[in-house]
């Protein structure tokens, strides 16, 4: 287990992401999927009310209606951490932050969130207006402890900026996209992670799929995940990629998954990859990075590849 920067959350290595839950996956399959990471010994769940509002006919809150209906019938809220995000639907204004924590607390059933993240910067709303909702939610007990996430790195460190002035609620954790294929977080974000003690939580930890080895020359259409599926990454640099993966996890007689999730639990500032399973197989796929350890030649041998 690991622990969000100074808050007494302690979450699980792997983070389940669950976009997939209403949306790729049925709630009888995103229940096992669920059901087998806790049986595992999983605790941290992220969701977002957006999701998955790009699918048709859909509004967002699928994921989170889900989550819900699994927490009532399994009553196993107490030992979860669950993160949620808002930002996404209609912009971060402070009575849209009320309005939305409201619908995630109902859709959820649950009277606090564990970690609300602000989804992605609203450039019509005020910074500080944003900040001082969000440290209301905090006050009213409706969220433990928030996060943050798509922020360009100079109005993150302004977001910070105005919770030390003001005295309000602080931010512990960043959500990034981040993996061996995505590197840019490692220039422009880690040292701001560093500096103000923030847990990096990386999301598309396995590229959307691609980093699972199931993309390969010459072969279309494994994927009913439309523009959020991995195939932006079938070229020379992937082929690359998927080429090192592949043989680290040979060495290891694991999956390309619990590689790549290994790699990117194993980089600095990193607290726990967040990365979706459509079914319990490829959560199976996924788990293996527990355990795995990678030796420095075997980081770099991957770090390079990608570079
Ligand atoms: N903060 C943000 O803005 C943001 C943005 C995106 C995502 N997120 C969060 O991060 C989570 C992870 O991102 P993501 O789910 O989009 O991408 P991801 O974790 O990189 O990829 C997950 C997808 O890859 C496929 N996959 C996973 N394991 C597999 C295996 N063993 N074999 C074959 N295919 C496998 C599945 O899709 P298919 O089988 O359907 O192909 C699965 O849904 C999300 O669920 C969400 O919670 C946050």
């Amino acid at each position: 287990m690991r622990i969000i920067g100074d808050t007494d959350l302690s979450v699980f290595e792997l983070c389940l992401g669950t976009n997939p839950f209403g949306w790729t996956a049925s709630e009888q399959e995103s229940f096992d999927v669920l059901d087998a990471y806790v049986a595992a010994g999983g605790n941290f769940i992220d969701t977002a009310d957006s999701y998955s509002v790009w699918a048709d006919g859909h509004v967002g809150g699928e994921s989170e209606t889900v989550i819900g209906h699994w927490l009532a019938a399994r009553r196993c809220r107490d030992e979860l951490v669950i993160a949620t995000k808002i930002g996404s639907l209609g912009g971060l204004s402070a009575e849209n932050v009320r309005a939305r924590v409201d619908d995630c607390l109902q859709r959820l059933g649950i009277d606090q969130i564990d970690l609300l993240y602000a989804h992605r910067d609203d450039p019509d709303a005020e910074l500080e207006e944003t900040v001082r909702a969000f440290d209301e939610v905090v006050k009213a007990g409706k969220a433990r402890y928030l996060a943050i996430s798509n922020y360009e790195p100079d109005r993150l460190e302004e977001a910070i900026a105005i919770t030390e002035r003001e005295g309000l609620a602080k931010f512990v954790a960043l959500q990034p996209h981040y993996n061996l294929l995505e590197r840019s977080y490692e220039q422009t974000r880690a040292g701001l992670v560093k500096r103000y003690g923030l847990a990096c939580v990386p999301y598309f930890a396995l590229a959307k799929g691609f980093l699972t080895g199931k993309y390969r020359p010459g072969q279309a259409g494994v994927s009913e995940r439309g523009r959020l599926d991995g195939s932006s990454y079938a070229d020379d640099r992937g082929w690359r990629a998927l080429a090192a993966v592949d043989e680290v996890a040979a060495a290891h007689g694991t999956t390309d998954s619990a590689v790549a999730l290994a790699w990117l639990l194993a980089q600095p500032t990193v607290v726990a990859p967040i990365s979706s399973a459509r079914t319990t197989d490829q959560l199976a796929e996924q788990l293996p990075m527990l355990t795995l350890e990678l030796s420095d030649a075997e980081l770099e041998r991957l770090a390079v590849a990608t570079a």
